[in-house]
C-alpha cells in the first residue's frame, strides 16, 4: 500500500519502490545491489551484461563502483553497454560514454573488449544505430538482447533512456536500436527501443530530485494506465525504483 499525500493507494509498483534520504544513500545502496547481483549471476555462469544509464543521477553510483567496489567486482567478467547515447563526439562533455569513462572506466581494471560504447563517429546516426545493434546481436546471439541489468534514469517529462513521449522507438517491434530526435539538446540520440530494454532481466531506475516528483507520482498512481515511457518499462524478472526523498516527496511506500 502506498501513501500519496496521506491517502492510501494501491499501485502495481508496490514492493518495487525504495526511498532513500538522499542521492548519496541511493547510490550507496544501488552499488551494493549491483555488486550482489553480479556475484549471484557469476555463480551460475556469466559474464554479466549491464546497460548503463546516461544523465547526471548515476554519476555518484559510478564513482562508488570505481572506488569502494573497484577490487570487489570481477571486472573481467562484466560487460558494459549503454542504454542510449547523445550523438556527439565521445570526448564531448554531453557524451554518456565520457561520463562513464571519467567516473568509472578510467578507474577500474575492465578489459577494453568488455566495453561496448554506442558509436557516434559514423557517417550517419542511422549507421551508428545499425552498428550498435549488430554488436548487440553478435554478443547476445539471440532473438532479443537480454541484459542482466539495465540502469535507467527518468526525465521530468517521463522519458527514459532516449525514449521520449511519442517516440517511434516505443512501438518498434523489430529493431533493438534506433536513432531518434530529442526535444532537449543534444537533438540527435541513439537509443535502445522499449522492447530491447524490456528484454532485460532486471531494471533499476535511479531517480533523484524534486523536479521528478510530479512525474513519479503520475507513474506510481497509475502505472498500468500511464502511457509515459518510464511507465512502460518492465524487466523480465524485476523492475526496481530507487528514489531519493525529493523525487518521492509526494508519497511514501
Ligand atoms: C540521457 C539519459 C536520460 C536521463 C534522464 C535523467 O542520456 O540523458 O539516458 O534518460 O537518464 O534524462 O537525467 P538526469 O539523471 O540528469 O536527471
Amino acid at each position: 500500500m502506498l501513501l500519496v499525500k496521506g491517502k492510501r493507494i494501491h499501485s502495481a509498483l508496490e514492493g518495487q519502490i525504495e526511498v532513500f534520504a538522499d542521492l548519496h544513500e541511493l547510490s550507496r545502496v544501488a552499488a551494493e545491489k549491483i555488486s550482489a547481483l553480479i556475484d549471484q549471476s557469476l555463480r551460475h555462469g556469466g559474464p554479466f551484461a549491464i546497460a548503463l544509464s546516461g544523465g547526471r543521477t548515476p554519476m555518484e553510483l559510478y564513482g562508488i563502483l570505481s572506488s569502494r567496489y573497484r577490487d570487489r567486482i570481477p571486472w573481467d567478467r562484466v560487460h558494459l553497454f549503454w542504454g542510449d547515447e547523445r550523438y556527439v563526439p565521445s570526448e564531448d562533455s554531453q557524451s554518456n560514454y565520457k561520463t562513464v569513462q571519467d567516473s568509472l572506466l578510467a578507474k577500474v581494471p575492465i578489459p577494453p573488449s568488455n566495453v561496448h560504447p554506442i558509436p557516434t563517429d559514423m557517417s550517419t546516426p542511422e549507421s551508428a544505430a545499425d552498428s550498435y545493434e549488430a554488436s548487440l546481436r553478435e554478443y547476445f546471439g539471440r532473438a532479443s538482447p537480454s541484459f542482466d541489468l539495465t540502469l535507467l534514469g527518468l526525465g521530468s517529462d517521463g522519458h527514459t533512456a532516449s525514449l521520449f513521449p511519442g517516440s517511434p522507438a516505443l512501438s518498434e517491434r523489430t529493431r533493438w536500436v534506433m536513432p531518434v530526435r530529442s526535444p532537449v539538446p543534444p537533438p540527435v540520440r541513439i537509443t535502445l527501443t522499449l522492447d530491447a530494454i524490456n528484454s532485460s532481466k532486471r531494471i533499476f531506475f535511479l531517480v533523484s530530485g524534486e523536479g521528478k516528483g510530479k512525474i513519479i507520482r503520475s507513474i506510481v498512481r497509475d502505472p498500468e494506465g500511464c502511457s509515459l515511457p518510464g511507465a512502460l518499462v518492465k524487466g523480465e524478472l524485476q523492475t526496481v525504483w530507487l528514489l531519493d526523498r525529493d523525487a518521492a516527496h509526494d508519497f511514501s511506500p
